[in-house]
């Protein structure tokens, strides 16, 4: 497996590729590449906020070696199929409210066995927290107003001791006039008033506007 600076994850200059679960099918158009007879997909910052936040200086992936993941805003599991490439063996769970992306994520579900697609409300967690928790990992993805307090509700009901959340933090979902360092301040101090310490925070931009990921860790 060629190196790059996050294990799994093929880097060529600026784009960023996971090894293909599927070779020879596509999720999303994304473009293939094979090296040492092995295909990788393309994994577009565009398209997906956790390659963005890689790209913008991560040091390291927001996880390591997790059983078992839960991801809130599947939609139609673009950024998930790429999970489900670098994590074989983990079992990820995709929680996503709209009846339309659900249809596409349960297709994507079916030819990955990684993959358990969850209809459900993110801010319900006690819906599914019997059939998902505790997990080692959490992303949030919903375009939200209370998002901090859905992600705190979430980490709280499903996430294991000593695992690890990302939060990617739409601030337009939060206020259309308030600068976005505001808003972070303001959504870091509820976090840290929840009990959760961020221990990474990088800017999703140009990618995504307006979006910041945090990565917490229990205080
Ligand atoms: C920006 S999209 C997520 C994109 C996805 N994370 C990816 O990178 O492939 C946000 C998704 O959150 C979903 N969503 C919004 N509110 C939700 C809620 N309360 N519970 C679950 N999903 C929700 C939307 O339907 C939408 O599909």
């Amino acid at each position: 497996m060629p190196a790059s600076e996050w294990p799994g994850v093929l880097r060529r200059g600026r784009e960023l590729y996971t090894r293909n679960l599927r070779p020879g099918e596509r999720v999303y158009g994304e473009e293939f590449i094979v090296e040492d007879g092995v295909e990788y997909r393309h994994w577009d910052p565009w398209r997906s906020k956790l390659a963005a936040y890689l790209l913008n200086g991560a040091s390291r992936l927001p996880f390591e070696h997790p059983r078992r993941v839960l991801y809130l805003g599947a939609a139609h599991g673009t950024t998930l199929s790429h999970l489900s490439d670098l994590l074989p063996d983990a079992q990820l769970f995709g929680i996503e409210k709209s009846g339309g992306s659900f249809g596409t994520f349960l297709a994507l579900a079916r030819r990955r066995p990684n993959l358990f697609p969850i209809l459900a409300d993110a801010q319900l967690p006690e819906r599914y927290q019997a059939d998902v928790g505790p997990v080692d990992f959490l992303y949030q993805d919903v375009a939200l107003r209370n998002q901090a307090n859905v992600f705190a509700e979430n980490v709280g009901a499903c996430l294991s001791t000593g695992g690890t959340a990302l939060l990617m933090l739409k601030v337009r979902s939060v206020t259309q006039r308030r600068p976005v360092s505001a808003v972070v301040t303001e959504t870091r101090t509820s976090l840290r008033r929840q009990g959760l310490r961020v221990v990474d925070q990088r800017s999703l931009t140009p990618f995504s506007r307006d979006h910041v990921a945090l990565l917490v860790a229990p205080a």
